[in-house]
């Protein structure tokens, strides 16, 4: 058996990108038998940015929704709330007894968004890789899959845990971060040599998951390509082309190669109205799904607080294994 360790932020909208690369691949990784999978809403880590508290909870409750609108099992899984499990802050502040402050300095989304928020360049944000080694660690975690963004994180989880294990012993499982093949780079649509962001201030760059059917057709209508006339799988050279044959491809569910046989001929126009089509119809199931959830709290509620049973249950016997190492007196 093996643990399965991701986490989302509940800040601003669900992407296509974040769609396709990370939650519904969570899904196909639950339908493994061989797996134990556990996912959370990573809301600690969104206020190392300011939020306002009512967009805040609200965002938290539609997250929630999604992750289980995607097919996030609860009873199969474990689907929960980080900030429900007090373990995560608390093994957060001792990893920080073991974790450089030269490192996160030097951390490259630390130094991003230093920048991006220069006015708020708070200890939560040059602590967020010990909170993230915190998440994965209190689960006994082996594998992680991310972007590649967050490759980084990773690394630096692995430093601290064999940190701790060289000190104490077989403390903390090292975990493997891994980016899913399947639509691992899904690129803005109006500069597709970007990845595609939830913070990217040109609405038409991005596809919300939640995006009616006609408004995915007109972003999609409206896509930078190339000004040649092949269609040809090319990232260099056809970054715009390219970046619908992937989208294309797992939304009708097949191979890039076989999507670009399937699409020689049509005019690029024509390929961005069969993209769009395809990803609405991707998309229903999902979003009748999660209109239908989220407002449903009662039923929100009750997955989350198995969610958070079944988490702290394992966080617990982590934390204290540690904090035993530690040499803390225990009740
Ligand atoms: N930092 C991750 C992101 O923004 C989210 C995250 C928080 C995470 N904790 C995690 C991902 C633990 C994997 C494992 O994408």
């Amino acid at each position: 058996m093996k643990t399965i360790y991701s986490a989302i932020q509940p800040s601003g909208i669900m992407t296509l990108g974040n769609y396709i690369g990370a939650v519904n691949n969570w899904r196909a990784m639950q339908a493994d038998k061989n797996n134990d999978c556990i996912f959370a809403l990573a809301d600690l880590h969104t206020i190392t940015v300011r939020q306002q508290p009512q967009a805040f909870n609200t965002n938290c409750w539609s997250f929630y929704a999604l992750l289980l609108a995607v097919g996030l099992d609860v009873e199969r899984s474990t689907v929960y709330l980080q900030s429900h499990v007090h373990e995560h802050s608390e093994l957060a502040w001792l990893l920080n007894c073991y974790t450089y402050v030269g490192e996160m300095n030097r951390m490259t989304q630390f130094k991003d968004k230093s920048l991006k928020h220069a006015d708020n360049v708070n200890m939560g944000l040059m602590d967020y890789p010990v909170l993230m080694a915190a998440d994965i660690l209190l689960y006994d975690t082996d594998l992680v899959p991310v972007g590649y963004d967050q490759l980084q994180h990773i690394e630096i989880t692995r430093d601290i845990a064999l940190r701790v294990n060289n000190i104490y012993g077989d403390i903390f499982k090292v975990p493997e971060g891994f980016i899913p093949k399947v639509g691992a780079k899904i690129m803005s649509l109006q500069d597709p040599e970007s990845k595609m962001s939830k913070s990217d201030p040109n609405p038409n760059a991005v596809i919300s998951c939640l995006d009616d059917p006609a408004v995915i057709m007109k972003k999609f209508k409206k896509a930078v390509t190339d000004s040649d006339t092949t269609i040809a799988y090319d990232p260099e050279n056809k970054a715009g082309i390219s970046n619908l044959l992937r989208i294309l491809a797992v939304a009708e569910n097949k191979s890039v190669e076989k999507t670009v046989e399937d699409c020689q001929g049509l005019r690029y126009g024509d390929l961005k109205v069969r993209v769009g089509e395809a990803v609405v119809e991707m998309l229903r199931p999902f979003q009748d799904e999660y209109k239908r959830l989220v407002n449903e709290k009662d039923y929100l509620l009750k997955c989350a607080k198995l969610g958070k049973e079944k988490a702290q249950a394992k966080a617990e016997k982590v934390l204290k294994r540690f904090k035993d190492a530690i040499g803390y007196i225990s009740l």
